[in-house]
């Protein structure tokens, strides 16, 4: 692939890093109550199967008692992924910075082992060295600095300990290619806009993944923040990509 990588989006009337950030916990606070139901819509469901294949790729097998970081958690469903598996006897600590994301989240998490913390992935409220594996679902594009967010995240790592992302990609072969950029950037926005009754955050969606870094790029920064092993699938004809790094 090419250039530099196309840096993550903010509504177009934010100008600095914290407004920007204030304009995605506005936008992901007020749309909380029906970012389940959406998001199980839109992708027709097949969201638990992209998170379910995230939680296999860390490896948490080899550390089942360890602690594990979920961030840009959101209403939970990725850290319950992983709590709920077989044999998973660790804790997960949950950060978002939207409390009304994270309150949605709280009926799902009954007698589970997830502690969800309202924080910035920024700065995240954790020792450094003291977790045994982290993930981010669908929020790492969204950060203000994302550079700055893997950096982050590897401070709270343990050293050799593996990070998780899974995000949006937009696919690349015709005749998916076409189809798949119609059903995101005119289909979705419409659908998303009548159910959130939001008037841009279903916008903003696919003009955030079309602005953010190619997988290759996604590989670049984790290389350049310092992680090991890092490695990328593509699923549903490359309409999402997992990564994965070593601390
Ligand atoms: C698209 S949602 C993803 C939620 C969840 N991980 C999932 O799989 O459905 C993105 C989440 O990232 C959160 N977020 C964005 N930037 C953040 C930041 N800097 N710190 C903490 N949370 C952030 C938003 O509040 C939102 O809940």
């Amino acid at each position: 692939m090419t250039s530099s990588p196309r840096r993550n989006l903010a509504p177009p009337e934010a100008e600095s890093q914290g407004e920007r950030a204030q304009a995605i916990r506005e936008m992901f606070s007020a749309i909380a109550s029906r970012y389940d139901l959406l998001n199980h819509l839109l992708s027709l469901n097949i969201d638990r199967s992209w998170r379910r294949r995230a939680v296999d790729r860390l490896g948490w097998d080899a550390r089942p008692d360890g602690r594990y970081l979920d961030v840009c958690a959101g209403t939970l469903d990725l850290a319950i992924e992983l709590a709920r598996r077989p044999g998973f006897t660790g804790h997960l600590l949950a950060v978002d910075f939207s409390q009304p994301m994270l309150r949605n989240g709280l009926p799902k998490i009954a007698r589970l082992a997830v502690a969800p913390a309202c924080a910035d992935a920024l700065r995240l409220p954790a020792a450094s060295d003291s977790f045994d594996g982290a993930m981010a679902a669908f929020g790492i594009r969204n950060l203000a600095d994302i550079e700055a967010g893997l950096r982050e995240l590897k401070r709270a790592l343990r050293p050799g300990a593996r990070l998780v992302i899974l995000d949006f990609a937009m696919p690349r072969r015709w005749p998916l290619k076409w189809l798949y950029r119609f059903y995101f950037t005119r289909l979705l926005p419409f659908a998303g806009r009548i159910i959130s009754k939001h008037s841009h955050a279903y916008t903003y969606l696919p003009e955030s993944v079309l602005r953010f870094a190619e997988p290759e790029e996604v590989a670049a920064l984790l290389t350049g923040a310092g992680y090991e092993d890092v490695g990328w699938e593509l699923m549903s004809g490359g309409v999402v990509c997992t990564w994965w790094a070593r601390a």
